[in-house]
């Protein structure tokens, strides 16, 4: 038994990497799965993302980036079915909502990423976040001690609103957050000159990598 599982065993709990949502098969085989919130696939939250995957990558952790504005998802619309059918499945099946729970679902780690929209999330990621979210809440927490990281990207202000935001869904999820990094430009490309940005980018996916490797390995 590893040092962690004898702390989790000590606290009546189960190890993450044993959790109902993650089987044994998969221990060792880490995936992170990121959300890009932007509509511009290649801009400045897809760099900022990228550089965490690539720190990760580093230390063998599979990484799939998912753009949200490639396929439609919409809000929730509150019909409150999933509290009822406890599927694991968002009722309302007419977007990539349930593909979306699904890879949140077989990943270990999750980066959500968002370009600052009048100082906060785009309507895209907090679709995301509340579809996702109200399945989880629905089915006992189905996120619950997966790793999860932020970056925005910012012009100049709201990026700590806009990392808030998706924090609370962290939060709420009852989710390990390792951390956030924030990006400064307006135009594509630009947060490669945010000396600072990069730094801290390449400093929350180690950490992620970190943090992972402890639970996992
Ligand atoms: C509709 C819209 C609203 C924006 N609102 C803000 C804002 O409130 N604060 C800010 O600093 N930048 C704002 N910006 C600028 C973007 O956050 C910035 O250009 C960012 O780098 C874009 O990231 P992306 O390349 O990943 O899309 C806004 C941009 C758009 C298109």
């Amino acid at each position: 038994m590893g040092r962690l599982s004898v702390l989790f065993a000590a606290f009546g709990r189960s190890q993450p990497g044993t959790a109902p949502s993650h089987d044994n098969e998969r221990r060792n085989k880490m995936k992170v799965v990121g959300f890009n919130g932007s509509p511009r696939k290649d801009g400045n939250t897809g760099i900022l993302i990228h550089k965490v995957f690539h720190e990760l990558e580093k230390e063998g952790i599979e990484t799939e980036l998912v753009q949200l504005s490639h396929k439609n998802i919409h809000g929730c619309i509150a019909c409150y079915k999933c509290m009822e059918n406890k599927d694991q499945r968002c009722a309302v099946n007419d977007d990539a909502a349930n593909e979306y729970i699904e890879k949140m679902s077989q990943a270990q780690g999750v980066v959500l990423g968002s370009p600052v929209y009048f100082m906060d999330v785009t309507p895209e990621m907090k679709a995301l976040i509340d579809r996702v979210g109200f399945v989880s809440r629905s089915n006992g927490g189905m996120f619950r001690d997966k790793v999860g990281s932020l970056v925005a990207a910012a012009r100049r202000a709201g990026s700590v609103h806009t990392v808030d935001t998706m924090s609370h869904f962290f939060l709420s999820m009852e989710m390990i957050i390792v951390g956030r990094a924030i990006g400064m430009g307006r135009d594509e490309g630009d947060v490669e000159k945010d000396k600072e940005g990069l730094m801290l980018v390449n400093s929350l996916g180690q950490r992620m990598a970190w943090l992972l490797k402890m639970l996992y390995r």
